[in-house]
């Protein structure tokens, strides 16, 4: 192993080296990287769900910099406006349609599924990146715990319906952000809505980023050979309004070390302009690498489990199978 890989390691076990700005200082030092080339997403479509605050909003910014065609979907009609009418006056062109939709009820999604392919001939990269911690247990219009429904479910049958779109575009990928605080929570297959015991919003927030992130897997895998690339990023910690308003404690604590929005942001970047193949599909990564899906082996979800969380999902989407298993891919090696 190289030392640049070693000190990444060693970076990586550190956690607060690892997860703040001094992690993506050294990570762009230590490998080199380069700035992405002018207009390298110039004729292609990405669809980012939570364009309007911290890393959404810095990733559009970015892939709009770099020529993408950006549909931006949110729930607030007035957040996407101001959005889409500040990128139109600095690139002088409206290539940013606005699709309103909360990402927490099944109808809105079905509905946004049904815009995006009104109007889109082709859909080279969606980032699946709105998300939020609920700090009391409640119920979407699908009477799903809310975190579970916005940041899995939602996602889940956007993805689905966006697959032929997906399909047809060539070297199209799909990136969820997830978040490094999944490694503090073990799934609970039992309780995917958080109904026994207390109520935590920031462990329901981790299962359902772990969750998030096992699903991912399942597509890569499931969808293997269509030419779809799926991947996790965890951001490590940004200094967003997300972050301050839903930790406010660890976020006064931690502020002088945060990342940047555009920081946390750099990876999903690099994610959706990176040339077709460079990344590994059912990869987790952070500052434009690899990373474990697991910290300890109590939090492990095995290939056999994957599949369950699937399927309940499957379940709670109301909808057929969008990827049946067996039918596309291979079967899942364990681990
Ligand atoms: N900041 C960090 O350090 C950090 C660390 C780990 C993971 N993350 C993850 O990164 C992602 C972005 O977080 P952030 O820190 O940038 O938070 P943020 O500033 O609160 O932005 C969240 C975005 O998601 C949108 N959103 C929330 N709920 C939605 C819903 N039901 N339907 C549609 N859109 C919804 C928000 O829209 P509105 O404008 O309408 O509110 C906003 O655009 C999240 O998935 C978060 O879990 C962040």
């Amino acid at each position: 192993m190289d030392l640049a890989s070693l000190i990444d390691d060693g970076l990586e076990v550190s956690i607060v080296g690892s997860f703040s700005r001094v992690g993506i200082a050294l990570r762009r030092q230590l490998f080199g990287w380069e700035p992405l080339p002018d207009g390298a997403l110039e004729g292609r479509t990405v669809l980012v769900t939570g364009p309007t605050s911290g890393l959404g909003r810095a990733a559009t910014d970015a892939l709009a910099a770099l020529g993408a065609r950006i549909v931006l979907v949110g729930r607030s009609a007035e957040r996407l406006a101001a959005v889409r009418d500040a990128l139109v006056a600095r690139h002088g062109e409206d290539r940013f349609p606005i699709v309103v939709a909360d990402m927490g009820s099944l109808d809105s999604v079905r509905d946004a599924v049904r815009r995006v392919e009104a109007t889109e001939a082709r859909l080279d990269v969606l980032i699946d990146n709105a998300g939020g911690i609920f700090p009391e247990r409640h119920l979407s219009p699908d009477r799903i715990e809310a975190t579970l429904a916005v940041l899995v479910v939602g996602p889940f049958v956007l993805v689905s319906g966006l697959l032929p779109l997906l399909r047809r575009t060539p070297g199209s990928r799909v990136i969820s952000v997830t978040s490094g605080g999944m490694y503090s929570q073990k799934l609970d297959l039992d309780d995917l809505q958080s109904s026994g015991g207390p109520f935590s919003g920031s462990r329901a927030y981790a299962r359902a980023k772990r969750a998030q992130t096992a699903l991912v897997r399942e597509w890569a895998r499931r969808l293997r050979g269509t030419g779809i690339t799926f991947c996790a990023m965890h951001p490590g910690w940004a200094d967003t309004p997300g972050l301050a308003e839903t930790l406010p404690g660890f976020y006064r604590a931690m502020r002088p070390l945060l990342r940047t929005p555009a920081e946390g942001a750099d990876t999903i970047v690099w994610l959706a302009a990176e040339p077709a193949g460079a990344a590994t599909s059912g990869a987790l990564y952070l500052d434009r690498r690899p990373r474990p899906f697991d910290r300890v082996p109590a939090t492990r979800l095995g290939a056999a489990d994957r599949r369950r969380l699937w399927d309940a999902v499957v379940g709670l989407s109301g909808a057929p199978d969008p990827a049946p298993d067996g039918r596309a891919g291979r079967p899942a090696p364990e681990g």
